[in-house]
């Protein structure tokens, strides 16, 4: 590791360990090294696949056979996938009281799965069923068979993820805004800080004097507001920080 980098990880360290109220916010790039594939890097989702064709409202109305092909295949590649050491240490700092919450983007399920508890899904989750007409809502534990119908009203089940066009769930919207609110540091992990409104939490946490931690492989949009940008892969630099904070 070149001087630089040393520096910056020593500057985080310290922040981190005299932090009050220590928030991550999280986006793909966290789960790339459990194989989960991002959505814009260069093997990304939104390079193979025509985003207004698979995830939108209106493209489930058009055909929701197509839809639902597409999620049950993210399904099945998310179930042979792991938690990752930067999961992990999210855990760990969680359990040791470092770590106040985790705001995702992801909706992969893999901070549960890993064992994070103070956690929001601000982009839903795959695994949560909604029904497109009632208020019923159901769980999977294995990827979608076809078109899943509601047995309530038997109108089609989507999947309980925010498509592009829809307002993200407000009583989650509620407690992340109190969670930015009570931050004085802000980790993003792996997001290219490119959707909104996620990409603006971390300049709350700075609007009021607090500080943000940046790990990614390259620069984002935030990069140059962070307090320290830590370049590299999460599932490395985070377990690094951890054996300093220790
Ligand atoms: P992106 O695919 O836009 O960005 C992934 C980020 O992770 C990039 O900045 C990469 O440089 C970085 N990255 C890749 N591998 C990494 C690693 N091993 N360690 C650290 N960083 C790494 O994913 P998001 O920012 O999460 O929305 O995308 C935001 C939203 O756009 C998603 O939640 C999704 C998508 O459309 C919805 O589905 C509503």
């Amino acid at each position: 590791m070149i001087m630089q980098d040393e520096l910056s990880i020593k500057q985080a360290t310290n922040i981190i360990k005299q932090s009050k109220y220590l928030i991550a916010m999280t986006g793909a790039g966290i789960s790339r090294e459990s194989n989960v594939p991002t959505f814009r890097g260069a093997d990304g989702l939104w390079k193979q696949y025509d985003a207004m064709q698979l995830a939108t409202p209106d493209a489930f109305r058009a055909n929701p056979q197509l839809v639902w092909e597409w999620y049950s295949w993210r399904q099945d590649l998310i179930l042979k996938c792991s938690p990752n050491p930067a999961h992990e240490t999210l855990v760990k700092w969680e359990q040791k009281g470092y770590l106040k919450s985790i705001i995702t983007q992801n909706v992969d399920g893999l901070h549960r799965r890993a064992g994070s508890h103070s956690l929001h899904e601000v982009h839903g989750n795959l695994w949560t069923l909604k029904c497109t007409s009632c208020d019923y809502h159901d769980q999977l534990d294995a990827p979608a068979v076809g078109v899943p119908i509601c047995p309530s009203c038997s109108n089609h089940l989507r999947p309980d993820v925010v498509w592009f066009g829809e307002n993200l769930n407000q009583e989650i919207m509620l407690n992340v805004y109190s969670e930015l609110d009570k931050a004085d540091v802000c980790m993003v992990i792996g997001t290219s800080a490119l959707v909104q409104p996620a990409a603006s939490f971390p300049l709350l946490v700075r609007e009021q004097g607090g500080l943000i931690i940046e790990v990614n492989i390259e620069e984002t949009p935030l990069t140059p507001l962070a307090t320290v940008h830590l370049r590299g892969k999460a599932g490395e630099i985070l377990p690094l920080l951890d054996k300093l904070i220790a």
